[in-house]
């Protein structure tokens, strides 16, 4: 529902209430630059209460509802035949129109378990683009992975509805060239994270699933980010109008032999798991749950969380519920880019992405310019945002750079938590980092992890540019911002 008003344009509104609020604590720019000290340049490293608005991730840091809430309360506590689980299994059956669910303990668990069934040493999981922790699982394991992604989906500044979309007649090719036989599963990411929140469009996912039936290749649907994916096909996509949320997501469903959820994204909650159609796959997956995840009726998630989810997943179907992010995340986006901050267009679901790689084009990428814009917007703000870029990759073979396609920094909003003065807080503080571009520099790795190095990498800046960034941002905003 978009909501009019008398005497100017409309505006994103909130269409739930606070009912419980967590302070924000605002430390003066002086004691930020220390915690940047401290936390190694890492925003991943930095502690909570140091922070003014923390849009890291939308993972696991969604506000909940009043009925999500009041479901936890009747958790059901047994190791074994839990009737929370059961509830959830045939929320999610009935949703999806699957049958066969593995628990887990959030997304890349079902990433862990997914490739400890499908990767051999050689094999090759294509993909419209990888996630990070999908990807580190198939490596880990000696497979490979082949993103297929459209070339258009790379380019940041665009009007394309479905950045996300694989390209089709590249699968194809790349199914010939690495032989079926080569191929252990065709993975889709619905609301494709790395490339800005950007989703697919049904009828490419349709189409790509098409392609992979017909060769006989198992399809895998990441649906971590699917109720903002949901949104965009409703909204965007011909023929969707007026179709419920309900009846895209078992749309999509129904092309998918398995589909996997992070249930810190898709759910509000925190949890995950695998719906599997083949009761053979299911039974042959199962033991890969009780070893790694926890018995085959909780999989390492708290009761709690699992009757939460089970709301959750109702009110991903709600279409009040699931347009919130989308709406703020455009309105941040159209503020920046009028401005003429480099942002991806258009908007996507997850959160606004800053395209470093533009804004920072001072920076060398093997300075990691995605990782020094976030690291600035801390100082200038408070604000923690993450890199997706360069630091988020892993090095080639032979110790080379992996050198990312796009360098940026994800402002995420995590569902139903940010008011619309604080989504302008932001903005203006973009503004005035981006006005003041030229004083950012770069970073270098003092400690450099091999797996996953964005999580716990420690770095340094490669001059004292954070000194002279925050004596500007003092001049203009004062010692206590
Ligand atoms: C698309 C996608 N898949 C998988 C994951 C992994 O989920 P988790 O963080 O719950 O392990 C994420 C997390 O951000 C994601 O965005």
């Amino acid at each position: 529902m978009e909501i009019k008003f008398y005497k100017h344009e409309p505006i994103p509104m909130e269409l739930h209430k606070v009912k419980i609020v967590q302070q924000l604590n605002l430390l003066p720019g002086n004691q930020r630059l220390q915690k940047l000290y401290d936390s190694a340049f890492n925003t991943f490293q930095l502690h909570n209460i140091d922070i003014f608005m923390d849009m890291l991730t939308d993972s696991g840091v969604n506000a909940m509802s009043d009925n999500m809430q009041a479901a936890m309360l009747r958790a059901d506590d047994a190791y074994a035949g839990s009737e929370t689980f059961y509830r959830m299994a045939r929320k999610l059956s009935d949703i999806f129109g699957i049958n066969y669910f593995l628990p887990a303990h959030q997304g890349r668990a079902c990433e862990n378990i997914l490739a400890t069934h499908f990767v051999k040493p050689g094999k090759v999981v294509i993909m419209n683009y990888h996630f990070t922790t999908a990807k580190a699982h198939i490596t880990r394991l000696g497979g490979r992975v082949e993103e297929l992604v459209k070339d258009e989906g790379l380019i940041p500044r665009s009007n394309l509805p479905f950045k996300g979309d694989i390209d089709l007649e590249k699968l194809e090719a790349c199914i010939q060239k690495e032989t079926v036989e080569n191929v252990a599963f065709l993975r889709l990411e619905s609301g494709t994270n790395l490339i800005g929140g950007q989703p697919m469009s049904y009828q490419n996912m349709k189409d790509a699933v098409a392609i992979a039936n017909k060769y006989g290749i198992p399809t895998v649907l990441d649906a971590s980010l699917l109720q903002d994916n949901i949104y965009f096909i409703k909204t965007r996509e011909d023929g969707m109008k007026q179709r419920s949320p309900a009846e895209i997501l078992r749309m999509i469903a129904d092309l998918f032999d398995i589909v996997y959820f992070s249930g810190r994204k898709f759910g509000f909650a925190r949890g995950g798991g695998i719906l599997v159609r083949d009761e053979k796959m299911f039974h042959a997956m199962e033991d890969y749950v009780t070893m790694f995840e926890g018995f085959l009726t909780y999989g390492g998630m708290s009761v709690k969380e699992m009757e939460a989810l089970t709301v959750g997943f109702e009110e991903s179907l709600n279409m009040d519920v699931i347009s919130q992010g989308p709406q703020f995340i455009e309105y941040a986006v159209k503020q920046l880019d009028d401005y003429g901050v480099p942002v991806i267009t258009p908007g996507g679901g997850l959160g606004a992405h800053l395209d470093a790689m533009q804004i920072c084009s001072h920076v060398p990428q093997e300075e990691y310019p995605a990782g020094a814009l976030t690291c600035a917007l801390y100082l200038c703000g408070g604000i923690r945002g993450m890199e997706r870029g360069t630091l988020s990759e892993e090095r080639n073979a032979d110790g080379s750079e992996r050198f990312a396609s796009m360098e940026l920094v994800r402002l995420a909003f995590p569902r139903r938590v940010f008011t619309l003065s604080q989504t302008e807080y932001v903005i203006d503080r973009v503004k005035w980092v981006y006005d003041h571009r030229e004083l950012i520099g770069g970073l270098r790795f003092t400690h450099e992890p091999k797996t996953l190095r964005f999580f716990t990498g420690r770095l340094e800046p490669t001059s004292d540019w954070p000194h002279k960034l925050l004596a500007a941002y003092q001049a203009e905003f004062g010692r206590d911002q």
